[in-house]
């Protein structure tokens, strides 16, 4: 395969000069603070606000400059999902108060990492508030474990604990049921907010919350 950057190269020199072409390609990768030999899912869209610039500026045709920027697009995704990121994780004690702003400071970092938007940040980090907040006030102790990466990339919570467990599942995750405590999103926002959601709960044994949510 050729490398994405030589690849990238190619496709503006299809449309400028050499020398242009190279200039709005390390340009684009500096402001956009990417290296375009280890690529990341979520690098694509800020490395391409930047290229869009410099084309528009140099290029007159909206359409050579639209099939310009759809091919490159193209070329960083097919090179992205030759080579899927790494998954990372982080765990989170949760047995307090203050843990559950250390989980949602975790969760943020990542999301931040990953390019999410903001409004998808403030859900993720929502939900990870929710759940650890259950910990602390039904099971008293667990862990939240943080992981994302993989393609398409995404962020996974999965809040575990070892106390009593949720007797009712159906019942909290209900149309009837109303939270009562927290920010009042509970369970059921949580999963709304979330792109899957899952409980396994064990009563007596405890319970496991997985969330996950696409970039
Ligand atoms: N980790 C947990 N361990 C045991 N019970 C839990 C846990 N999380 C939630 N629950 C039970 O499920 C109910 C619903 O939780 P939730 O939807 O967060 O609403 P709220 O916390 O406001 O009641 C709680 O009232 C509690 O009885
Ligand atoms: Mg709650």
């Amino acid at each position: 395969m050729i490398p994405l950057k030589e690849n990238a190269l190619g496709v503006l020199k299809a449309i400028m000069s050499p020398i242009l072409a190279k200039s709005i390609l390390s340009l684009s990768e500096s402001w956009a603070g990417v290296d375009m030999d280890r690529l990341r899912p979520g690098d694509i869209r800020r490395l391409m606000e930047e290229l869009e610039k410099g084309i528009n500026l140099y290029v007159p045709d909206p359409e050579t400059q639209r099939l310009c920027l759809d091919r490159l697009r193209e070329i960083m995704t097919e090179s992205v999902q030759a080579r899927p990121e790494e998954m990372n994780s982080t765990m989170v004690a949760v047995r307090e108060e203050s843990d559950i702003v250390t989980a949602r400071a975790a969760a943020r970092e990542v999301c931040v990492r990953l390019d999410f938007s903001l409004s998808m940040q403030v859900k993720v980090a929502t939900a990870i508030s929710e759940l650890a907040r259950n910990i602390v006030q039904y099971a008293g102790r667990g862990e939240i474990i943080i992981s994302s990466g993989g393609v398409p990339p995404a962020i996974e919570i999965i809040a575990s604990d070892q106390g009593p467990g949720i007797a009712d599942v159906d019942a909290v995750m209900s149309d009837r049921y109303k939270s009562k405590r927290g920010m009042g999103i509970g369970l059921k926002g949580t999963r709304n907010l979330m792109d899957e959601f899952s409980i396994e709960s064990r009563p007596g044994e405890g319970c496991v919350v997985r969330a996950k949510k696409y970039y």
